[in-house]
């Protein structure tokens, strides 16, 4: 391992320069406009991989952004790992407020800043080169090692499920580690192991053909602003509750000893507060701010459309209003059952006057993991060795579809080894990768690769 070790630190600059390559391809998936730079994205990747060689390296095409493909495989009678990321990258907007240009890589105060620098491709490049630094080092990684990244995470994975499907032979492992999360707070190496699951729903709103006079018309016709937010103010009540019926049939509650280990964490209120500039905490009654997070569903309006946008005022009653509404889920909910309860009581509601359509954009399930298995000691073990500090279990509010997916098809544990920090503006202006982090992140998956090539 000492070879390994001296190589990453040897290599340390070189390997922040790789990323800012990489990151200068803007391989944002929701924008049709960029759909050929997603795929540059995956050969920049893909051929990067290649020239590590020797090891398989595919670039896989799905009914949407193609995904990468490589493997390892010559650690006879060792465990197989399967590494998972994502390479495509959120919108930018607002632009103007990026300090410096989103694709134009920049490091400052120890950071390296642009879209995607931490979601994902920051995190990806960990394990690259790691594997890198075996390879060119001891020539052999010490475990078999399969690489999946994929170019759809930040729209949902609308195509994955088919893809592991379809190449679910190539992808059988022991283990899974996904890098692709954030560690509890600075210097503290975080094993995630909870996330939550999503359910996304769009509700359109119609009232009138045609924009209206509101002198002439207005009072005498529903008006579809109006209808849709009185609509969106009936999903929760007083205490912060979802009152879409059923909506907490299956959560599975928490338990005291989990609220304890929560409560446990160095978890600074005003701090986290602060980094948010909302003036104060809220959130579901009885819940503290980490378990809202982590542990409870929730149901939010993510936007919303309707009626005269621009400057100064202007007398209409609006002919539609849209919003875009979306469910964190916990265990046991499932995405498909939420949107159906979700978009029953949307009907429900739905004042005479006005037609109400619901659209189901994604889901993903949650995951919680079988933290009993010796795989976490041993991740643990390897994530301490790289940062001199104890290794705390958290979980995430946030989702990544792939992990449950994955957990369900193999039935087999999932690593979720994240080198992000809470306040890294990942989906904001101004996205950062602490370059510490990214150093460490590489010597804690050399660790973990050297680590598991002992489990029996
Ligand atoms: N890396 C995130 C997942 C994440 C979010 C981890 C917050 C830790 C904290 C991932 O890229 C992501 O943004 N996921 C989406 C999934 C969705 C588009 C299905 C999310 O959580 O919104
Ligand atoms: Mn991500
Ligand atoms: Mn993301």
């Amino acid at each position: 391992m000492q070879k390994v070790i001296a190589f990453i630190d040897a290599h340390r600059k070189r390997f922040v320069d790789d990323l800012i390559d990489w990151v200068r391809i803007p391989s944002v998936s929701s924008d049709p406009e960029r759909s050929e730079d997603v795929r540059k994205n995956a050969e920049h990747l893909a051929s990067g991989l290649r020239a590590l060689n020797p090891g398989r390296v595919e670039v896989w095409p799905t009914a949407g952004h193609p995904a990468v493909f490589a493997e390892w495989m010559r650690a006879k009678g060792k465990p197989t790992l399967l590494v998972y990321g994502h390479h495509d990258v959120q919108p930018v907007d607002p632009l103007s407020e990026w300090i410096s240009p989103p694709f134009e890589p920049a490091v400052r105060e120890g950071r390296l800043w642009g879209r995607g620098v931490v979601d994902d491709k920051g995190q990806v490049y960990v394990h690259t080169k790691a594997i890198e630094s075996f390879l060119k080092t001891v020539g052999e990684l010490p475990i078999n090692l399969k690489l999946i990244v994929e170019g759809e995470e930040e729209i949902g994975s609308v195509n994955l499920d088919a893809l592991l499907r379809e190449r679910a032979a190539d992808l059988v492992a022991d283990f899974v580690c996904v890098s692709d999360t954030a560690m509890f707070g600075r210097g503290i190496p975080s094993l995630c192991v909870g996330l939550r699951g999503l359910a996304y729903v769009e509700v359109f709103v119609e009232g009138p053909a045609m924009d209206l006079h509101s002198g002439s018309f207005g009072g005498a016709v529903l008006n579809p602003v109006n209808a849709l937010a009185k609509m969106i103010a009936t999903l929760h009540d007083d205490d912060g509750r979802v009152t879409v019926e059923g909506f907490y049939e299956n959560v599975r509650p928490l338990r005291d000893g989990e609220r304890r280990e929560i409560a446990s964490l160095p978890f600074d209120e005003t701090e986290w507060l602060r980094s948010t500039g909302a003036p104060a905490a809220a959130g579901e009654k009885g819940y503290s701010t980490l378990e809202r997070i982590w542990a409870r569903p929730t149901l939010d309006c993510c936007g919303i459309k309707g009626g005269f946008q621009g400057e100064g005022a202007k007398t209409i009653i609006p002919a539609r209003a849209s919003a875009k509404v979306s469910c964190r889920l916990v265990p046991d909910q499932e995405p498909d059952e939420i949107a159906g309860k979700l978009t029953a009581h949307l009907k429900r509601v739905a004042p005479a006057g006005v037609r109400v359509n619901v659209q189901v954009l994604h889901g993903g399930r949650p995951y919680l993991a079988p933290t009993e298995h010796p795989v976490y000691e041993v991740a643990k073990r390897a994530f301490t060795k790289a940062f001199g500090r104890p290794t705390v279990f958290m979980r995430e509010g946030g989702s990544i579809p792939f992990v449950r997916t994955i957990a369900d098809a193999t039935g087999k544990p999932c690593l979720l080894m994240g080198f992000g920090q809470p306040d890294e503006n990942a989906h904001a202006p101004n996205e950062w990768l602490d370059l510490d982090n990214y150093q460490l992140g590489i010597k804690s998956a050399a660790y973990l690769y050297d680590e598991m090539s002992r489990m029996g």
